[in-house]
């Protein structure tokens, strides 16, 4: 029976929290992971479908595996996630070897449903229904929230994890498959969450991540009383072992004073906000339907940095949208240049069939122009992120410890001291030289170098005071 399962993520955060309580699942199946197809039994995808080139990459994939189907019939390959739920049997048109199609919002199926073609053989296909199909409500409970019994062994690191507060989206900008895929916005209630997020830090957690395609969105009515993502945040501030906040992603128009405002008054609030302007330009934005103009999303920024004047803000563009000129793209620029993001994810735009913009609008800048765009845009940014992380250098931060560096990684280093790798709380991410003790740990170092993406630090030794050693505790070397 197969119980190696190898399991391939690509997309974004709620892709890798899937990818998480899935593997959780299957391992309480007595599944076990394992590195390669080649020593799987049960060879899953969680995919994305964004941008064309992520659903490419995917059916590349699955096409190097076709000979190894054909000499292991009793492999099961399996295809989740947005792409699952985008192009249902086409999935099977393409690689009819596929055992098994399954949409974000079926991933509770899982176990069941690889257990049934183990022992029955057959393909499986399980999605939710479309948008149109019949009313939202029934449209939203074919969307299963599936968020169950956590796993820290599943995480990259015990201390940091996810925690998804909403499923879905509602605002439909006409560049986006995400409405389609994940369908209707639901947003979980505020004590379900509490449950999970104590839980986590009762397994060690000490850094959780809220995820919500539109997270500032949030919004239930519990008690007769509406909790916004402002009153969330107060509640989990409470919970004892949580030591760190941050949310992703926001929506502009959805970005109120009071959520701000939380931030800048909960210590264990990051100030550091991730919202898309996605151009500068107002024509385009209209097309995109992002419902804000760029003077709204600046007065948006004025109201952060009124608040929280230390604020990092991050955001993301889309370039060589239907009918965006050279004048529309030096409006980008010139909102980057003043806006001065701690950095920015740049993407050219990819018509995903079945949104108002590859359907209604024509896809009319050429793949080069988009190309040239892309690098300009990244350049101005990156320039912006260098200048802006030279301000550190000479200053102090607390950084939480995630584990080896890239560098440490790719130079195999193990044992005692090696090149580690951490966040301010702020988000910016902090390379120093330590021991493998100090993963977990919320530390203070000294910055002395920095580039565009790195600050470059040493942990400050001398910062345990002296009430430590009257109390007999004999400080680690590293701490
Ligand atoms: N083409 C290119 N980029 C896209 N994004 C979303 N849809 C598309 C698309 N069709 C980008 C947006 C979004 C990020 C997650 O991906 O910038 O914020
Ligand atoms: Fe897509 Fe717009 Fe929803 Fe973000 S807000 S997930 S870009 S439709």
């Amino acid at each position: 029976m197969g119980k190696k399962l190898y399991i391939e993520t690509v997309g974004c955060q709620m892709n890798m929290l899937d990818s998480e309580l899935a593997v959780a699942a299957l391992r309480k199946e007595g599944y076990e992971l394992v590195d390669s197809p080649k020593k799987a039994d049960t060879i899953l995808f969680n995919t994305c479908s964004v941008r064309a080139h992520a659903e490419e990459k995917i059916y590349s994939a699955l096409g190097r595996l076709k000979h190894t189907k054909s000499y292991h019939p009793d492999k099961i390959i399996g295809v989740m996630g947005c792409m699952a739920q985008n192009h249902q049997e086409t999935v099977f048109k393409r690689a009819p070897y596929v055992d098994l199609v399954l949409g974000p919002g079926q991933l509770h199926q899982l176990p069941e449903l690889l257990q049934d073609i183990q022992t029955n053989g057959g393909r499986r296909i399980e999605v939710s229904l479309d948008r149109r199909a019949a009313s939202r409500k029934t449209v939203e409970a074919s969307f299963e929230s599936y968020d169950p019994l956590r796993d820290p062994q599943m995480r990259p690191t015990p201390y940091q994890a996810f925690v998804r507060i909403m499923i879905g989206c509602d605002k439909f900008c006409t560049y986006c498959i995400v409405p389609k895929v994940r369908g209707p916005e639901q947003s979980r209630s505020p004590e379900e969450i509490e449950l999970e997020v104590k839980q986590l830090a009762a397994e060690g957690c000490r850094e959780i991540t809220l995820l919500g395609q539109t997270v500032n969105s949030y919004k239930v009515r519990s008690n007769g009383q509406t909790v916004r993502l402002s009153d969330l945040l107060v509640r989990l501030h409470e919970i004892p072992g949580i030591d760190r906040i941050k949310f992703v992603t926001n929506y502009p128009n959805d970005m109120r004073a009071d959520l701000v405002e939380a931030v800048r008054d909960l210590p264990k609030c990051s100030p550091y906000f991730h919202v898309p302007a996605q151009s500068g330009c107002n024509e385009v934005l209209k097309g995109m339907r992002r419902g804000y103009t760029v003077e709204m999303y600046r007065d948006m920024l004025a109201m952060i940095r009124d608040r929280i004047p230390e604020a990092a803000i991050t955001s993301d563009f889309i370039v060589g949208f239907c009918g965006e000129t050279d004048a529309s793209f030096e409006k980008t620029m010139q909102l980057v240049r003043e806006a001065r993001f701690k950095n920015s994810f740049i993407f050219k735009y990819s018509p995903r069939p079945g949104t108002k913009g590859a359907d209604q609008l024509p896809d009319d800048i050429p793949d080069a122009v988009k190309k040239e765009r892309n690098n300009a845009l990244l350049a101005v940014q990156n320039q912006i992120s260098e200048e802006d992380n030279q301000p550190f250098i000479g200053t102090q931060a607390e950084i939480l410890v995630e584990g080896p560096s890239k560098t440490s990684q790719k130079r195999g280093e193990s044992g005692h001291s090696l090149q580690l790798t951490g966040r301010t709380t702020c988000d910016r991410i902090v390379v120093f030289d330590g021991n493998p003790r100090q993963i977990g740990q919320i530390l203070p170092v000294r910055i002395y170098d920095a580039n565009a993406f790195t600050l470059f630090g040493s942990v400050i030794t001398d910062h345990v005071g002296p009430q430590l050693f009257q109390l007999g505790r004999v400080p680690s070397p590293s701490s």
